[in-house]
């Protein structure tokens, strides 16, 4: 991974900062994402959830949500923090959703313990189904 500690720094605290807006009041556990984009920009999302469980947007997808609505579609660094003793990896749904635009994108869970995970996305989601899978439909 050839991420400096600056940009560490700020993936880390803007997941942080955002963590704090999530709204999860049905499950109480909250999550912040952050990408940094080919272009050193940084997006970041929170949790939200819904009385309606599954419509739930998790924080990984609200921060790609974030970059792609800004014009961003390429990413370096994924960035998860959970205020949890242990770091959480994202869910199935989040790995598609990022593999879409950047499927070696690195991922990096963090928590408030002293473990992390750095992680490249293609060990998370390996022979993922993607955009280039679409050119073999039949004309
Ligand atoms: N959650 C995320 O935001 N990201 C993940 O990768 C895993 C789960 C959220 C969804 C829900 O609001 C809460 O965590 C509990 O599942």
């Amino acid at each position: 991974m050839s991420l400096s500690d600056s940009q560490f720094a700020a993936l880390k605290q803007a997941a942080v900062d955002t963590s704090g807006y999530a709204w999860c009041p049905y499950s109480n556990f909250s999550v912040g994402a952050a990408v940094l984009t080919n272009e050193g920009q940084i997006f970041a999302g929170c949790n939200v959830e819904n009385a309606s469980h599954g419509l739930t947007i998790c924080a990984e997808r609200n921060a790609i949500g974030q970059a792609v609505s800004a014009g961003c579609r390429e990413f370096t660094t994924l960035l998860i923090y959970t205020a949890t003793k242990q770091p959480t990896a994202p869910c199935g749904a989040c790995r598609q959703f990022v593999t879409e635009f950047s499927p070696d994108i690195d991922v990096i869970c963090v928590c408030d313990g002293p473990d992390d995970i750095r992680v490249s996305m293609r060990d998370l989601l390996p022979r993922s189904f993607g955009p280039h899978n679409l050119d073999n439909a039949p004309t």
